[in-house]
């Protein structure tokens, strides 16, 4: 039976990067032999300029019964960015309980990192961000609008079974590779949500002694993905710190469209989603200068999902020749001139 796998190519460079990488992608599976099947959904913001919604009512469920799901990226000029989000990505995240997010970061040979003296593999973390509650809960309010007492309200949910689902995901990814897990929280400010946050890699850690496990502020997180990110291996963190870490790590890593990103549901009840760290990309959005390298990458966590690890392996060795390869054309966030389509060729070809 061939996987069947739906594909939301979304807005601006979304559906540049996903169309252009599809041969990649078909080569790759091709060259080892597993067959797959796509079904095209043209939700996003289109839609909702002329429908009034990013996806169907029932959008879900046409979802539901997919292997897996590839999304590009959302976003509009003409549409608030918490309308195309919470449209679709956070529909679809929160709805099939993707609670998480894994997004690892690597600095390729031939890319140069802004931060001096870092060579290939040096940064080599993976960020475990929680993806379906914390800061980005749907909880709050708005009340007194247009008064000047006006006030919003918008407050961060922990619970119990979204908090260990992402401790535990990352604990076990620690344990495959460094035996390092950092934990970063801001327990000092936020007493309730953060310090029960560390409280759960406390329990959680007892199952796994053998797991050196650190703990930082993500304020000083954040300077050291600048100041040492080589000493990282596994890092555990709220949506909204996760998703903050992650835009650094692509930063030191090169570029923001060599990032890949999975949203997965642990518990295999609901298909998980795959995509490329970015977002729509307004200010190149058309000029058919994206990089596709974040979205192959993403695909090849997808088929590592999947558990057909060879596609994903073919993939990712297509990346890595190609960016080793001086004479290689890349695109001009890495340092090229080349646009969408022929890097993509040329990782088809790399695959043939
Ligand atoms: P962005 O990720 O779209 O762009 C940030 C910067 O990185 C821009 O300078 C852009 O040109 C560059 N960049 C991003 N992807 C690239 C690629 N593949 N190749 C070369 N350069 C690339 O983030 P921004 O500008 O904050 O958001 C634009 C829109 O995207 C907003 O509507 C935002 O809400 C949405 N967004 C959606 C996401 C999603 O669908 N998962 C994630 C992040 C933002
Ligand atoms: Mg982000």
């Amino acid at each position: 039976m061939p996987y069947d796998i739906a594909i939301i190519p979304g807005d601006g460079i979304g559906t540049e990067v996903v169309d252009r990488s599809m041969p990649v992608v078909e080569a790759a599976a091709g060259a080892c032999d597993v067959p797959f099947e796509t079904t095209r959904y043209d939700w996003g913001s289109e839609r909702y300029l002329e429908e009034g919604s990013m996806m169907p009512e029932d959008g879900l469920d046409e979802l539901r019964d997919h292997d897996a799901i590839f999304l590009g990226a959302v976003g509009h000029p003409d549409v608030p960015d918490h309308v195309t989000l919470r449209g679709l990505r956070l529909r679809i995240t929160k709805g099939f309980q993707q609670h998480v997010c894994k997004r690892p970061t690597y600095l390729f040979e031939g890319i140069t990192s802004p931060l001096r003296d870092h060579e290939a593999g040096d940064i080599d973390f993976v960020v475990y961000r929680q993806n379906t509650e914390g800061e980005y809960a749907d909880v709050g309010g708005r009340e007194h609008r247009g008064h000047d007492h006006e006030l919003a309200v918008q407050s961060a949910v922990f619970t119990r079974h979204g908090t260990e689902t992402i401790v535990r995901a990352a604990f076990e990814a620690a344990t495959e590779r460094e035996g390092k897990l950092t934990n970063v929280t801001k327990s000092n400010a936020q007493a309730y949500g953060m310090v029960f946050w560390d409280d759960v890699v406390d329990e959680v850690g007892e199952e796994y002694p053998e797991i050196e496990v650190e703990r930082l502020l993500v304020d000083a997180a954040s300077m050291d993905f600048v100041r040492r990110p080589d000493e990282f291996d596994v890092l555990v963190a709220s949506n909204l710190f996760g998703d903050i870490l992650t835009d650094i790590g692509a930063g030191i890593s090169g570029s923001m469209g060599l990032a890949p990103s999975t949203n997965i549901d642990p518990s295999g009840e609901h298909p998980s989603m795959f995509e490329p760290v970015h977002g729509s990309a307004f200010d190149i959005m058309g000029e058919g200068i994206a990089n596709p390298i974040g979205t192959v990458l993403s695909w090849e966590l997808l088929w590592e999902h999947l558990d057909e690890p060879a596609v994903g392996r073919a993939l990712r060795s297509a990346v890595e020749a190609q960016l080793a390869d001086a004479d290689a054309p890349r695109t001009p966030d890495i340092g090229g001139d080349a646009g969408t389509e022929e890097v993509a060729e040329d990782l088809r070809a790399r695959i043939d």
